[in-house]
């Protein structure tokens, strides 16, 4: 290694970023809406048994194979799986499982953020519009929609994430990305606990059976009946928010994890991850949208849990509450610009790590680079205002290709590294020791369940008709992923050829 590595400044900044990274529109946009859409309580049941199953022990496993990875230099997941995959098989090989892994993360990075942060960029319009209180006495539907189709508006706030996307990145790990967090994140758990506070005080002002207890009730009541009757629906929407929801399957975590100096403890760090990703979720996620929703528009708006929530049902609520509301909407909405931007900086860092690693890039230009990278990736999501492109994509890359990768992480991480190797990489430098049991988690529930829920998308895909619809927006999300997945494999393949050419050559165990 020619040059130091990058490494967090302070362990508190590494806590918050990877905190931050973790906590995203996920926990504010995506649990409620899935949650209100699958019996409330009933998809708590699934939900923690995939957190213990699949959540934090892939936790583990990517910071180990993150920091690992970082001690060679590397923070991208080809070169580490590479690396991984070496103790058990010969370097070409490995070569297949890096490319694999590269190539997964490289889709997921590119073609992720490309519409999440658009969302960051609706997040701050709204902001802006509660500020003023432009959707008051407007239908939140159709001012939703005028939003979408103005695409003035749309590229315009669009650019402000960008731009402090692009900021971030090029001054670094530490003096950007964990600067950027320390104050962010400190400010969301602020605006979040306000309007959790704002919200179960809320009582019942509309009609006496709409109260925002009611709507805790129904986040949390075990509904067993509704679980048997959905159980595949909701089991499957359970564990894929799992993955969303803790940046799993991305390349991130591991990204992030390979900045961290190569003695420092990973497996309490991990598990606080996660710990604080679930109580921003549950906790303070479960606690703003859905009772204050319930208590003002009542349960079928809630149960209708569509994509509306945060964009169409919350303005009403906040409209109800007359000039109070136009605080809290800005708050609302702030809470969820942070949220976002503090996870769509890790993907932007992945790919300023990869130029930077693979290609010899300097981080500055790599960071203008990605830069346009994401404007070009970004301007079909902004042009199409019926979100069919974007719908696609969220389709393959934010809820399958994310769970395709998590089951790379422990062929490679777990199986091909050896899980006593993995058990001995958690544990340097550990804090606390994690008991056995979860290595065996790791050996067999974990992998199975993650084919399950492959297969179970698959046939649950199939039988919504998403394979047989043939839209020119659908195809060329479809297009587009196919050639970044081409590519990305292309490039992992340099990057690691680049770097182990000798012992590729001689291929020798
Ligand atoms: N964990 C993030 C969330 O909950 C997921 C994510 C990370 C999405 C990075 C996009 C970019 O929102
Ligand atoms: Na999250």
């Amino acid at each position: 290694m020619s040059r130091e590595r990058e490494t967090w400044a302070t362990r508190f900044g590494l806590i918050l970023s990877m905190a931050g990274n973790a906590i995203g529109l996920g926990n504010f946009w995506r649990f409620p809406r899935l949650l209100a859409a699958n019996g409330g309580g009933a998809f708590m049941i699934p939900y923690f048994i995939a957190l213990l199953l699949l959540g934090i022990p892939l936790m583990w496993v990517e910071w180990s194979i993150g920091r690992y990875g970082g001690k060679y230099g590397h923070g991208t997941l080809g070169p580490m799986f590479y690396l991984m995959a070496r103790e058990s098989v010969k370097p070409r090989t490995a070569l297949i499982f890096g490319i694999i892994g590269g190539m997964l993360a490289f889709a997921v990075t590119t073609l992720l953020n490309s519409y999440y942060i658009h969302v960051i960029g609706w997040t701050a319009a709204y902001a802006i519009y509660s500020a003023t209180g432009s959707y008051y006495g407007a239908n939140t539907v159709e001012f939703f929609n005028n939003h979408i189709a103005n695409t003035s508006m749309v590229l315009t706030t669009w650019f402000i994430p960008m731009i402090i996307l692009f900021i971030a990145a090029y001054r670094g790990v530490a003096k950007g990305i964990e600067l950027f967090n320390k104050i962010m994140m400190p400010l969301l758990y602020v605006f979040a606990v306000i309007l959790a506070i704002r919200s179960i005080t809320t009582g019942a002002p509309v009609r006496p059976d709409w109260s925002s207890w009611a709507g805790l009730q129904y986040s949390w009541n075990p509904d067993f009946e509704t679980l048997r009757s959905n159980f595949w629906v909701i089991s499957l929407a359970a564990a894929g928010q799992i993955f969303f929801t803790l940046s799993l399957g991305m390349g991130i975590i591991h990204n992030y994890a390979s900045y961290v100096k190569k003695d420092d403890d990973i497996a309490l760090a991990g598990l606080t991850t996660a710990s604080l990703n679930e109580m921003a979720e549950v906790i303070l996620g479960g606690t703003v949208a859905i009772p204050l929703a319930y208590a003002y528009l009542g349960p079928d708006v809630v149960k209708q849990g569509s994509l509306g929530l945060a964009f169409m049902a919350l303005p009403n609520v906040f409209t109800a509450l007359g000039d109070a509301g136009r605080v809290f909407g800005m708050l609302w909405f702030l809470l969820l610009f942070f949220a976002g931007w503090t996870s769509a900086i890790a993907m932007y860092n992945y790919l300023v790590a990869l130029l930077e690693e693979d290609l010899g890039i300097n981080r500055r230009l790599g960071s203008l680079i990605v830069f346009i990278l994401y404007f070009l990736l970004g301007l079909p999501v902004a042009l199409d205002s019926s979100l069919t492109y974007f719908g696609e994509l969220d389709n393959w890359v934010g809820s399958y290709l994310l769970v395709v990768l998590g089951l790379f992480d422990v062929i490679v991480g777990v199986y091909l590294f050896k899980p006593d190797n993995l058990w001995k990489e958690l544990h340097t430098g550990a804090l606390i020791r994690v008991p056995s049991l979860f290595k065996y988690i790791l050996m067999t529930l974990t992998p199975i369940y993650i084919l399950i829920l492959l297969v179970g998308t698959t046939i649950d895909y199939y039988n919504q008709g998403v394979f047989a619809q043939a839209d020119p927006l659908i195809v060329g999300a479809r297009i587009a992923i196919i050639l970044v997945l081409i590519i990305g494999a292309i490039e992992t393949y340099y990057g690691i050829k680049k770097k182990y050419s000798k012992e590729l050559a001689e291929n020798r165990k």
